[in-house]
């Protein structure tokens, strides 16, 4: 099976082997190749214990990245739960070795960086990106070198990416600023760069799609739902379905609905202009995963929602705080950002888009533990008490007597 890189615009052409993340018309290039098997390849593998077969990744290799076994770098990953509540899937990505579903994408650009014979990796990162970099390039004895935007990073992140051993730029900027100049910094110094801008990110988190639809064994669902920042994942959903559709995994083609903070809506805006215009905003969220105002992604992410027929929808901090709280309170538990997922879902039913006995799966990007600060600004103040290490005052905060 062959294997190559292609602009999404003007379609040309180039190797797999070649160190690039756009065309020179400017365009974004994605991986594309031949040939995609059975997907009673990947329902064998199953039962597997072989590492390889247990990645949710590598499960799905033949589509993923054609790669020797034995250069692959997996921790492994994926194979995440699918929950259902209230008539609602949750894929926890949160369940990934590192506590976001950046892993998926991670360890097929990882595996592609020591292909390439790279010596440091960099990316910029609002801290999952970070700190799944420092986990993998750990594993693969590479230098990390992270780009943050300088204390807008909640702690948990920033503690992992740091623990890893990864080297941490604490840039005076928003995300957008650390996305610009570790693009300009890659190309000048020869670092390989692992943001979502790299097509082999993509391959790896079109997996969350795959595992997703063979957990609901190929009955595809009707809505797919996932928050929108950079805009990686909503191409990689998108191209993942197109994908399973045109090999005939799935009969039925799922609609995608991104959805975004509204304060930081760039693709929001785009789509209620019917894409006509790119937006580039100033962002600001309590979801610090999402504050993106320049998504790179941004011209993949629109062919996304186009051959899902999908939407975008916004939703306010107060909106995806309180939809937080209902999926803590489940038990399950994601970070913000995760939550966008419900609120839009909450949004979308009041407005009628998605329909009564709808099949609905939200993907939950980010653990609870992502960010402590988030929840403890939002849990109610009566379930915290205080009291003397004695039985009255035990049997006082708990019946009020
Ligand atoms: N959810 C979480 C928990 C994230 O960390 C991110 C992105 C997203 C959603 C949005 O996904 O960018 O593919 O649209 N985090 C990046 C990072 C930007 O650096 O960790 P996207």
């Amino acid at each position: 099976m062959s294997e190559w890189l292609q602009c999404i615009g003007c379609e040309r052409r180039f190797e797999a082997s070649e160190i690039r993340y756009t065309c020179d018309c400017g365009e974004l290039v994605n991986v594309e190749r031949d040939a995609m098997p059975d997907r009673n390849l990947f329902d064998a593998r199953l039962s597997s214990r072989r590492t390889i077969d247990k990645s949710g990744v590598w499960r799905f290799r033949e589509a993923v990245l054609n790669v020797d076994e034995r250069e692959i770098v997996t921790h492994p990953e994926g194979s995440t739960r699918l929950y259902e509540r209230g008539g609602i899937f949750f894929k926890h990505e949160g369940e990934n070795p590192t506590g976001s579903f950046k892993d998926r994408g991670m360890t097929v650009a990882m595996t592609q960086a020591k292909r390439l014979g790279a010596r440091a990796v960099a990316c910029a990162s609002t801290g999952n990106t970070s700190a799944s970099l420092a986990a993998y390039a750990a594993q693969a004895g590479l230098r990390a070198i992270v780009f943050i935007p300088a204390g807008k990073v909640a702690s948990g992140k920033l503690a992992q990416t740091l623990a890893y051993g990864a080297t941490a730029l604490h840039i005076r900027g928003d995300f957008d600023a650390a996305m610009q100049l570790v693009r300009e910094a890659s190309d000048r110094l020869g670092i390989y760069l692992v943001n979502s801008i790299n097509p082999f990110r993509i391959e790896g988190q079109k997996t969350i799609v795959w595992e997703l639809l063979q957990d609901l064994e190929w009955n595809a669902p009707d809505w797919i739902v996932v928050p929108a920042g950079n805009l990686g994942n909503t191409s990689a959903f998108g191209k993942a379905l197109r994908e399973a559709f045109d090999a005939g995994w799935i009969t039925t083609m799922p609609r995608l609905a991104s959805i975004q903070a509204s304060g930081a809506n760039p693709f929001y805006r785009s789509y209620r202009e019917g894409f006509t215009t790119r937006h580039r905003i100033a962002a600001e969220t309590i979801a610090s995963a999402i504050r993106i105002g320049d998504p790179v992604s941004h011209r993949k992410a629109v062919n996304a929602i186009q051959v899902t027929n999908g939407i975008v929808e916004q939703i306010t901090d107060e909106e995806l705080m309180l939809a937080k709280r209902e999926i803590d309170e489940m038990g399950i538990g994601c970070e913000p950002a995760s939550a966008t997922t419900l609120a839009g879902v909450k949004k979308l039913r009041a407005a009628g888009v998605m329909r009564d006995g709808e099949r609905i799966v939200c993907v939950l990007t980010g653990h609870l533990l992502k960010d402590t600060d988030a929840i403890m600004r939002n849990v109610p103040s009566e379930r915290t008490i205080e009291i003397d290490a004695t039985m009255d005052a035990v049997k006082r905060a708990l019946t009020g007597a």
